[in-house]
């Protein structure tokens, strides 16, 4: 940024902002950063600091709680329009991805930028399948939890476990020890949401089944009895490999800003995923899709949902659940498909009470000013639970399913950070608005 402290306007070759300090009278030229692929654009934050009214000042800094429009970084994996209702994983349209990829392809794709070749694919869907093993003292720590603990709090709990069973995973600058534990991974997540699972039920544990494709090996790890080989709903099947292309990333989400931010620590990978397990569980986040079902529950019939629908409205109770996003404001991409996905699974399972009621919430909501006004569309969450229930998983597992998804995201976009050299460790800063120096005077009389 070039200044000119005389109050003299300065220009931009390449165009920029100008910016007058009327404190000061002074006048400074901000460039502008090169646009992204779609055109973005952002000042650099750091360019205000030379913004000034005394030369000892700390500078000007920008205030943005909740990062509400600050980038945090420049990335090439996913991108989202939410005006326009797109989602796109390294350039392919989400619905595309949906339709015709795997779950494995998709998160090779996420995290090499290309699709895999069939050579690529069978070596990287070998490595995970062959990685799906834990150290048998995992399962001993996960015996550890109580039979009603929440498999959110398991699975949180056994990902940051996994740090101290692979020690050489802090070697994060070598792409070799990298790739190994994004691998691991990949492969271990959907071993521990199973046995979480299990541990809740009081049911023995199920061992990877190498023969299975990702998603059936999951669904034998899950629901597998005494049968020697579990065959799975093929329409189940589908729905769940469609699920998991879905949640598998959506750029700078709160759970995946928690991962970069934890990994610009350069702690190792399981450390970083167990704060984006931790990020998602939240209700506002992953934990949404739970929130709809005790929602749902909660309006009991769809007679009650005029009366509920205007509470919300009134702040008298709870925010409608699976309604709005931070950045989708015409629709969400992935809620359509989700829907169309639900109708395919209720065919097979027929429709219920509760189903009944989300319609009505949705035909109710989508009329109302109030939610119209507002840009407040059903979100990818609002239908998944319905499908997850329909399926056999209980209401406290719904956002375990999303972890085990949107690992794949939160790999890639590690790996990402890690490889930007404009990176460094995520550090805030603050305006302190707490009490100016005071002398220290014991109150303890
Ligand atoms: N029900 C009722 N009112 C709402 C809702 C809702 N679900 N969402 C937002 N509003 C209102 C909010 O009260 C505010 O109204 P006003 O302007 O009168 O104060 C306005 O809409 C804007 O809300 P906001 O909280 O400023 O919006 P945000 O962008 O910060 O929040 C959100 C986004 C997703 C946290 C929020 O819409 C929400 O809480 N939704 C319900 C939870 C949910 O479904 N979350 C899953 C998100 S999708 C899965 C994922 O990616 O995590």
């Amino acid at each position: 940024m070039s200044e000119t402290p005389t109050g003299g306007a300065t220009g931009q070759a390449n165009g920029g902002l100008e910016l007058r300090d009327t404190r000061t009278g002074r006048t400074y030229a901000l460039p502008v950063l090169p646009p992204g692929t779609e055109g973005d654009t952002a000042l650099r934050g750091m360019d205000l600091r030379q913004v000034k009214v005394e030369a000892d000042d700390f500078g000007l800094m920008s205030y943005d709680p909740a990062f509400m429009n600050t980038a945090s970084c420049r990335s090439a994996i996913t991108f989202i329009d939410g005006d326009k209702g797109i989602l796109r994983y390294r350039g392919y349209p989400i619905e595309q991805l949906a339709e015709g990829a795997t779950f494995l392809e998709t998160a090779y794709l996420l995290r090499n930028g290309e699709l895999p070749t069939r050579e690529q694919y069978d070596r990287w869907t070998h490595d995970i399948t062959h990685r799906t093993y834990v150290h048998e003292n995992v399962r001993k720590f996960l015996e550890g939890f109580r039979y009603d603990a929440h498999p959110m709090s398991i699975l949180c709990s056994s990902v940051a476990a996994l740090s101290a069973f692979y020690p050489e995973a802090k070697n994060i600058h070598d792409p070799e020890v990298r790739d190994i534990q994004v691998i691991r991974l990949l492969a271990k997540l959907p071993t521990l949401a199973a046995f979480a699972y299990r541990h809740t039920r009081g049911l023995p544990f199920v061992y990877p089944d190498n023969d299975c494709s990702y998603v059936e090996n999951f669904l034998s790890m899950l629901f597998r009895m005494s049968e020697p080989r579990y065959e799975a709903n093929p329409a189940f099947l589908k729905a769940l490999e469609v699920l998991f292309i879905l949640h598998a990333d959506h750029e700078q989400n709160a759970s995946t800003s928690a991962v970069r931010a934890v990994g610009s620590t350069h702690v190792d990978p399981y450390s970083a995923i167990a704060a984006g397990v931790a990020a998602l569980y939240g209700p506002l986040h992953g934990g949404a899709n739970e929130q709809v079902l005790r929602m749902i529950e909660e309006i009991g019939h769809p007679k009650n949902v005029g009366g509920f629908i205007e509470d919300v409205k009134g702040g008298r109770g709870q925010r409608l659940m699976g309604f709005g996003h931070r950045v989708y404001k015409s629709y969400d991409p992935r809620a359509r498909i989700v829907k169309q996905l639900a109708d395919d699974v209720f065919r097979q399972v027929g429709m219920d009470k509760d189903l009944e009621i989300a319609l009505e919430l949705e035909r109710i909501a989508l009329e109302d000013d109030y939610f119209v006004s507002r840009k407040l569309y059903p979100n990818v969450d609002f239908y998944t639970g319905l499908i997850y229930r329909s399926m056999g998983f209980p209401t406290e597992f719904f956002t375990v399913l999303f972890a085990v998804a949107r690992t794949a995201g939160w790999l890639s976009q590690w790996e990402e950070m890690l490889n930007d050299k404009e990176q460094k460790i995520a550090r805030p800063r603050q305006i302190y608005v707490g009490p100016a120096e005071r002398p220290y005077e014991s109150r303890l009389r």
